[in-house]
């Protein structure tokens, strides 16, 4: 049994967006891609599914429904009172829900299955997965672009559209071009309905995810471009249907909008973007989303209560050409050491977080290079090598962002409070927070242990200079009179390493714990080129670990050798 259709769907569908006699109707469905397995991913799901409806709803799209693919999710879009209906499928878990598994398949291809259920309502529809944020109402594309039936977005890292051109990808070919549905734009008509079943029954053929059994259904023989001026349209499917893409500036991924901010250098305006280009699963999606300061739906607590540390990290000069650098392992290894020295004075102002009580606020890390899949070019994705490095780093390159909370403290070490690197500039982060900021700088200035001083630092914000290198037992009592800052900002600049600022913990344990906690937040850096690896004698650092502590930590001290950078 493939899934079942519930009685309700018809009448919320109709309740959600008019019927298709009035010509303006557009429907929009998300399918939440809910796996009944595991609770924990329902809850990952659970927020994206409110953080997509948060940015519907701000875009002004009122004509959505969403497809509940478990009953818990069910009943809470119900008792939310959010226009829904049910489409579970019973018999996917049974099949085995790891990737690359039948089960897997089946849910990847939920989606259609949806639209193959409601395409005969007949409402244009804008098709989105709940990883998309959408910045502004798309269905206003379709009447922009009146021959083209299908709207889809790219996989590309560029587009070939000159700055200033908002039209269709100039590049696209259905053959030749990845594309990605999990954001894309249907005009309702007799051809696409078959098309849409045809896709749906195209399951039991081709073996693949849906994305891919896509690209092998409209690439058929009778693919080609339609006469100028709108020779961006293609015919595809027997040359029934006609397809066009929104190019990565204006349908953005993780990468085009957070690496490359792809739009400002194309002058367009984006509609959304996809938590495409992303490392470690939904966690690594949701990140990513945090570091757009996209993601909306914490708790109120998560942005009003309590009081926060970051650190403001000392970074070196880039070179002053890094961006005509050719070859890849010399921006690898300088990504690499720079990289380690960050994460190393994150550690220390980290520490000082946990020792105080108070939650981390990431630091934005910069990154000299990108983390992929593949084999870096240029420390670039290969197909975008224009933009310029360095750029912010993607909390998802660095951390995994699951392990800053998870397991008990005796195994997996200090339990977390981390806020993300955008935080005091998040809209819900109340005012009373942005500008409650203390500077601690650490300064051999003062020749005591026991004192502290108040300067003013030029935009007239308190900055208190404090004895270098105390541990937390002498520091929190001259920090005392200071709790009512709700953000300590740890400052490096006085003192000549990391080390030299605050000196850990008094308590052995409390070390431990806490650089147990360390060992387990970390990604790694990737990847290497087998290719060249050879030339610098790396072949067996194709992928390198990353590290919190290459020069010290609290509880073993310095590294032997100083393995700082790579
Ligand atoms: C597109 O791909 C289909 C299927 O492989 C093929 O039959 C057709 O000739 C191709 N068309 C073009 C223009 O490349
Ligand atoms: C539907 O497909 C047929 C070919 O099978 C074509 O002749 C017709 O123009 C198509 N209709 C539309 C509206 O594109």
């Amino acid at each position: 049994m493939r899934g079942s259709w519930r009685a309700a769907a018809g009448a919320l569908l109709t309740a959600a967006a008019p019927p298709l006699a009035a010509p303006q109707c557009y429907g929009a469905v998300a399918c939440a891609r809910l796996q009944a397995s595991s609770s924990r991913l329902n809850e990952a799901q659970w927020d994206l599914g409110m953080n997509w409806l948060h940015h519907v709803k701000k875009a002004g799209m009122d004509y959505y429904v969403l497809a509940a693919a478990d009953p818990q999710t069910s009943a809470k879009l119900a008792s939310a009172g959010e226009p829904c209906f049910e489409w579970f499928d019973e018999g996917a878990a049974a099949l085995g829900l790891r990737w690359g598994e039948e089960g897997w398949r089946r849910v990847t291809w939920s989606r259609v299955f949806v639209l193959d259920a409601i395409i005969d309502y007949g409402f244009n529809l804008v098709v989105s997965d709940v990883d998309v944020v959408w910045f502004r109402d798309p269905a206003e594309l379709l009447d922009r672009f009146p021959r083209a039936d299908l709207l889809v977005g790219l996989d590309h890292g560029s587009s070939d559209n000159l700055p200033g051109d908002s039209g269709l990808e100039v590049s696209f070919h259905p053959n030749g071009s990845d594309f990605n549905t999990g954001a894309y734009l249907l005009r309702y008509g007799r051809n696409v309905s078959d098309w849409a079943h045809a896709f749906a029954k195209f399951f039991d053929k081709c073996p693949k995810h849906d994305q891919v059994c896509c690209y092998w259904l409209v690439r058929t023989e009778g693919v080609e471009p339609l006469p100028e001026p709108d020779q961006r349209i293609f015919r595809v499917w027997h040359g029934r249907i006609t397809m066009a893409a929104i190019p990565v500036s204006i349908f953005e991924s993780g990468h085009t909008l957070f690496l490359q901010q792809l739009h400002k250098d194309k002058h367009v305006e984006p509609y959304n973007v996809h938590a495409t280009w992303t490392y470690g699963g939904l966690e690594g999606k949701k990140a990513r989303l945090r570091d757009l300061g996209l993601w909306m739906v914490d708790p109120p607590e998560h942005y009003e209560k309590g009081s926060f540390v970051t650190v403001d990290l000392q970074l070196p000069e880039p070179p002053a050409a890094y961006n005509q650098w050719r070859e890849n392992e010399d921006m690898v290894s300088l990504h690499l050491s720079a990289l380690a020295a960050q994460l190393q004075q994150a550690y220390v102002g980290w520490a000082l977080a946990v020792a105080a009580g108070r939650a981390f606020i990431l630091p934005k890390f910069v990154c000299y290079c990108e983390k992929t899949w593949y084999g870096t070019v240029r420390c670039r994705i290969f197909d975008a090598q224009g933009y310029p490095l360095p750029v912010t780093c993607p909390t998802d390159y660095v951390f995994q962002p699951d392990q800053f909370a998870q397991g008990s403290e005796a195994v997996a070490g200090t339990v977390l409070d981390v806020r993300e690197p955008p935080f005091l500039e998040h809209p819900r982060t109340p005012q009373e927070v942005k500008t409650s900021i203390l500077t601690i700088r650490p300064s051999a200035a003062l020749d005591c242990t026991d004192c502290v001083r108040e300067e003013k630092g030029p935009d007239g914000a308190t900055v208190l200079l404090v004895p270098p290198a105390l541990k937390d037992a002498q520091l929190l009592p001259l920090l005392a009179p200071y709790q009512r800052f709700r953000v300590w900002r740890l400052s490096l600049e006085r003192v000549g390493a990391p080390v030299r600022a605050f000196g850990g913990f008094a308590e052995a344990a409390a070390s431990e714990a806490f650089d147990r906690r360390m060992e387990r937040v970390l990604t790694t850096w990737c990847c290497r080129r087998e290719g060249e690896a050879l030339r610098y004698h790396k072949q067996r650092a194709i992928e390198e670990p990353l590290s919190m502590t290459p020069e010290f930590s609290f509880s073993s001290g310095p590294r032997q050798g100083g393995a700082a950078a790579a």
